[in-house]
């Protein structure tokens, strides 16, 4: 029998925030990672065309998987040949292909708290188990090579994210080599969520394929490439696992859609429009580090990347669920329980969503600095 696992909360506030919307409300979605802007225009000129043109059968793009190739080789200097790329309807079955090819059942799996509500879900639908690592404000709620290393017994597999959701830290390159040595010394298997490169504010961004050659890399094109409806990603799996990724996703999960895919090699060279939403992200950003200390909430850590605040409410409650909910109601700003990332101190975190647009950024906070205010 399958484990039960939690339900994503977030989820059931999103449905309220779309209920009150229904009775006229207005609604600021912070709730989720979702970038509001749509895919790039070309990337949408040629969805047309296809339309128009194909067919669309079952298919695996062999120019994506060589454009992907490509970006490796760009924008890490590794090379990655195309057979080891598996196109995905997203990171999340990206992430479940490399759980249930690299390890066997029972397995140990570490991860950080607070962590990607899906990692410790995810490993026990798969009947793996978790292990997670605590990861306060002290280490900028990341996994270290010290903390990896310290685990007895060793687990078989560490998931790691940089940037990572709910926080937006970022592992710096020293620390992911550290990670890598840690692993090669004890047999543990990484795989490395990518999901959020392309979205940074500082410090430069590395895959661990620098580091690893042989670690499961997940990565989409939900977040920078503003494309999550269209759930297209990839994985990258190290040589020796091509062969099984390749029959795990025959069955489990056959193609990615072929409109996405075509669309997709093309919003990969949309680096202009693209590079313009992560500079309206910055600004977003900057001035919500800028007035949520004002509001009480001055325990963040200054996300390096992605596009979320993970912000310490233990000041006004113990309940964050609760604490989103009547957030939403009094105000129509959608907000994400800490508890969905954090099942033992998340009850005192509330993470924001800042892939708005600036001015209903202005509004969220026109909205929240006088409810904050009447705590
Ligand atoms: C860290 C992380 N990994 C994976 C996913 C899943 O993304 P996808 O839409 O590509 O399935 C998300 C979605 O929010 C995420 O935050």
């Amino acid at each position: 029998m399958g484990q039960d696992i939690d339900p994503f909360r977030a989820i059931a506030i999103s449905r309220r925030a779309h209920d009150l919307k229904e009775e006229g409300r207005r609604i600021l979605h912070m709730e989720f990672g979702q970038p509001s802007t749509g895919a790039p225009q070309a990337a949408i000129a040629r969805a047309h065309e296809i339309l128009d043109s194909d067919a669309m059968g079952y298919w695996e793009s062999r120019p994506l998987k060589d454009r992907i190739s490509q970006h490796y080789k760009d924008s890490y200097g590794v090379e990655v040949s195309p057979s080891r790329i598996s196109l995905t309807c997203g990171a999340s079955p990206a992430l479940v292909l490399a759980l249930a090819s690299a390890f066997s059942p029972g397995d140990r799996i570490a991860i950080a708290r607070p962590g990607y509500v899906a990692y410790r879900n995810t490993v026990r639908a798969l009947n793996f188990e978790p292990v997670e690592i605590p990861c306060g404000e002290d280490v900028r709620y990341q996994i270290s090579a010290a903390a990896l290393d310290a685990l007895d017994p060793a687990p078989q597999g560490v998931i790691i994210a940089s940037p990572a959701n709910p926080t937006g830290t970022i592992i710096p390159a020293d620390e992911l080599a550290a990670i890598a040595a840690v692993a090669k010394a004890k047999g543990i298997r990484i795989i490395s969520d990518e999901i959020y490169h392309g979205l940074t504010y500082g410090p430069a961004i590395h895959s661990m394929l620098e580091f690893d050659p042989d670690a499961y890399i997940v990565n989409s094109f939900s977040k920078y490439f503003s494309m999550a409806a269209w759930r297209l990603g990839w994985l990258v799996s190290p040589r020796e696992g091509v062969k099984r990724t390749g029959a795990y996703i025959g069955n489990l999960f056959l193609t990615a859609p072929s409109l996405a895919q075509h669309a997709g090699l093309v919003a990969m060279d949309a680096r202009e429009e693209l590079n313009g939403h992560v500079e309206v992200y910055r600004k977003n950003r900057e001035l919500l580090l800028e007035a949520l200390p004002k509001l009480g909430l001055a325990r963040i850590a200054p996300p390096d990347g992605a596009f979320y605040i993970y912000a310490d409410v233990s000041r006004f409650t113990n309940d964050s669920l609760g604490f989103c909910l009547k957030l939403l109601e009094d105000t129509g700003v959608a907000t994400a329980p800490g508890v969905d990332f954090d099942p033992v101190e998340g009850h005192r975190f509330i993470r924001f969503s800042f892939a708005l647009s600036t001015p209903e950024i202005e509004e969220a906070l026109a909205k929240l600095i006088p409810w904050f205010g009447a705590l």
